[in-house]
């Protein structure tokens, strides 16, 4: 982990994990300065709404905010998008195996940390990230039972462990995640040639796998992951979110100033 200012010694730490001290270079060769979050739960949870909101308000304090998805933001993570998404890609290259699904993941993951996400930290950027590593220990190594070990392996060798700083876990009980998740859905297939439901016509079964696999993650890493798990309203969840986000920024620039009204250049 090359961004964790605010480690607390108790942590428990990831299979193969490793911590360096903040301002440390990382692989790149990069100094990581900024602060790295990202957004995860199930389709439905509020992630989007909420990185939207997140973003505007950060951005109102005068912070220089990065947001970006995970997969896409790059020209190669937008196919590979498109590919891993998309309910009618199977129809065009055929079944796509839990583990390719897996390796592809991780080639998007890959590509933007190297383009966006470590570039940006190093410039003392905060950049927010719908869905990272987690939603692969989730949803491959959870929904589709590949388990947590070979996610976390490949973590390790392909984005050498590199960890958000802090990670928001909307978890509102599964049925509201799914019955919102649906309903847009549908009205993204009127409103647009595209759709991105190929997770969609999984079972419930596979729905309670990536729900449990992500309480799992939550309680094996309290520091690194807060979990919000009421149904509650858009703007009450913005505002528990923006407590979080507020506190950790304090406890990061504490322990090393990033980009801010005062601080950035
Ligand atoms: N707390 C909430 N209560 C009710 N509806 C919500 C809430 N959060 C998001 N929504 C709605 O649910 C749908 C899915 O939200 P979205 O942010 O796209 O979820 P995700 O990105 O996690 O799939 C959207 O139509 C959004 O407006
Ligand atoms: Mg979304």
């Amino acid at each position: 982990m090359a961004c964790r200012a605010f480690l607390a010694p108790r942590e428990i730490r990831m299979p193969g994990g490793h911590h360096k001290p903040p301002g440390s270079r990382d692989t790149l060769g990069l100094m990581c300065h900024g602060m790295f979050i990202t957004f995860e739960g199930l389709d439905g949870s509020g992630k989007t709404t909420q990185v939207r909101r997140l973003v505007a308000a950060l951005e109102a304090e005068g912070r220089r905010v990065v947001s970006l998805r995970n997969p896409g933001g790059t020209a190669l993570g937008d196919r590979i998008r498109a590919i891993l998404l998309d309910s009618r890609s199977e129809s065009e290259l055929g079944a796509i195996t839990p583990t390719a699904e897996l390796a592809l993941m991780f080639a998007d993951r890959a590509q933007s940390l190297a383009e966006i996400v470590k570039p940006a930290l190093a410039e003392g950027a905060i950049v927010i990230c719908d869905r990272y590593t987690d939603s692969s220990e989730a949803y491959q190594g959870g929904g589709r039972e590949l388990g947590s070990e070979r996610v976390l392996e490949l973590h390790h060798a392909v984005c050498d462990g590199f960890q958000p700083d802090l990670t928001i876990l909307l978890l509102p009980p599964l049925e509201s995640s799914l019955r919102r998740a649906r309903r847009r859905n549908e009205r993204h297939i009127q409103t647009s040639g595209t759709d991105e439901n190929r997770f969609e016509r999984e079972g419930d079964e596979f729905y309670r796998r990536v729900y449990q696999a992500y309480r799992n993650i939550a309680q094996r890493e309290p520091q690194r992951v807060v979990a919000i798990t009421e149904d509650a309203r858009i703007e009450a969840i913005a505002s528990s979110v923006l407590t979080v986000v507020r506190e950790r920024l304090q406890a990061h620039e504490s322990a090393r100033p990033i980009a801010s009204p005062q601080t950035a250049s």
